[in-house]
């Protein structure tokens, strides 16, 4: 999707309608749920603030960092950089195709990022993600939810969906059901923030 790296110089300030730092900050709520883990992989990281949020917090000590942007990955890396985190984190300009074979993760984060898939897409994205998470592994989900949205809520999604249609060429035309994509595969809801009237989620789930 290189329609990302037209955005990239202004997305941290795209998100701001929603609420000063909504986007950024409902992403870091569930932070401190997370067991300290020594191997994480983010997809769809955008600019990087998750990452070195992780790193920071103490959540993970390595990352795989899969963004397939080249604008955006740029700027993830020299956020970490900044940071002092650049070391901890490997770089892969790529989606779950990037993840090698038999590589496994403690914690998979997939930050407001499987919106972006059509429903074939997405399982099978799932598929990848859920192959490469180790037993007993942690999910930290964030994105948007429509079941306490009011008619706000309810016109911003598809609002959204034109914008990054037109811009991302992004592929879905509607948010999926992420409550059936996980139950589905047997992941519960451990932990959950919600910002922007609720139309925001954080949802930390494991197989319980
Ligand atoms: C809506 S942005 C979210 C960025 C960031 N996670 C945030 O919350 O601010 C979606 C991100 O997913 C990336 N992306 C697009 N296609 C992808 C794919 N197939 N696999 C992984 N990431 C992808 C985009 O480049 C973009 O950075």
């Amino acid at each position: 999707m290189p329609g990302f790296d037209a955005i990239a110089p202004v997305y941290d300030a795209l998100s701001w309608p929603l609420g000063p730092g909504a986007i950024a900050g409902v992403q870091r709520d569930l932070l401190g749920a997370l067991p300290a883990c020594a191997r994480a992989v983010v997809v769809g990281g955008g600019t990087g603030r998750i990452a070195v949020d992780l790193i920071e917090g103490g959540a993970a000590s390595r990352i795989v960092y899969l963004e397939p942007s080249r604008g955006m990955i740029a700027r993830a890396r020299r956020r970490a950089a900044a940071r002092g985190v650049s070391h901890r984190i490997d770089f892969r300009r790529a989606g779950v195709e990037g993840i090698e074979a038999g590589e496994r993760f403690d914690l998979v984060v997939t930050p407001f990022v499987l919106d972006l898939f059509a429903p074939v897409t997405l399982e099978v994205v799932m598929d990848r993600l859920d192959a490469g998470l180790v037993p007993g592994g942690a999910w930290l989900f964030a994105d948007f939810v429509l079941d306490r949205a009011g008619p706000l809520g309810r016109a911003t999604v598809p609002a959204l969906y034109a914008f990054f249609r037109a811009v991302c060429r992004i592929e879905a035309r509607r948010l999926p059901d992420f409550d059936a994509v996980f139950a589905r595969r047997g992941f519960r809801v451990v932990a959950e923030s919600r910002r922007a009237g609720g139309l925001l989620a954080a949802r930390l789930l494991a197989r319980l």
